[in-house]
């Protein structure tokens, strides 16, 4: 699969709604929406109130990225969205197979996101019950940063891992995602590419999101 999710962290947030219309207007699969509580990571982003309004207006899926402790309260919040995915961090979750049954419980796919340092083979024995695993390929807190190149070896462990396990998890990357390194990326076995800056901080946001499915 070759699915792009433009985070809307790179947004122009004094033109929300025309940044959404255009989002809607555009070839994006998914919508990621990075939650951020300035605990889990150094940074605040936008909260409920801010994304019930996204959600009123944008028309595609929305992935919900969790950057915060404990996001196992706030499941309905989520819910409330519409969400289809909800991405939790596998270090804010001390018990993450309760976590990621809760989120299916309410009717959202569950998604499992890893920090650069952590390694996929922790995912070993909860991959079976996961519809995604998000790979952050920068430490997670900001947009326009480096890619770590390590993100290839992880992308393709984590391949082999979904293939032997018979998961049906998706892989995504998140983090310093370009036209330049997406096709690489999707060969190496990402389904699904998050990009903020390579998406909303360029003249033609259209085009970049069709440049990063590979339709130049
Ligand atoms: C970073 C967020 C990302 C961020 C990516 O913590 O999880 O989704 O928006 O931004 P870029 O694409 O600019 O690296
Ligand atoms: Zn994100």
């Amino acid at each position: 699969m070759r699915l792009v999710a433009p985070s809307l962290l790179a947004a122009n947030f004094g033109n929300l709604k025309q940044e959404l219309e255009m989002i809607n207007d555009s070839q994006a699969d998914w919508l990621h929406l990075d939650v951020m509580d300035g605990v889990f990571v150094p940074n605040i982003s936008f909260g409920f109130p801010v994304l019930q309004q996204v959600a009123a207006i944008c028309h595609k899926p929305l992935d919900v990225h969790l950057m915060i402790v404990e996001p196992q309260k706030f499941i309905k919040e989520v819910k409330g969205l519409h969400a289809t995915y909800m991405n939790v961090h596998y270090e804010a979750c001390t018990h993450l197979h309760r976590v990621v049954h809760a989120i299916k419980e309410e009717g959202m796919k569950a998604g499992v996101t890893l920090n650069p340092h952590t390694p996929v083979h922790l995912l070993e024995d909860i991959l079976p019950d996961l519809d995604l695993v998000l790979l952050m390929a920068v430490n997670p807190g900001y947009g326009g940063q480096v890619f770590i190149e390590n993100t290839y070896h992880k992308v393709h462990a984590l391949r082999e891992m979904i293939t032997k396990s018979h998961s049906k998890a998706l892989i995504q990357v998140d983090g310093g995602v370009t036209a330049d390194n997406a096709d690489r990326l999707y060969k190496a076995g990402v389904d699904v590419l998050v990009a903020g800056t390579s998406v909303f901080r360029t003249p033609d946001p259209k085009g970049a999101i069709m440049a990063l499915k590979g339709d130049k």
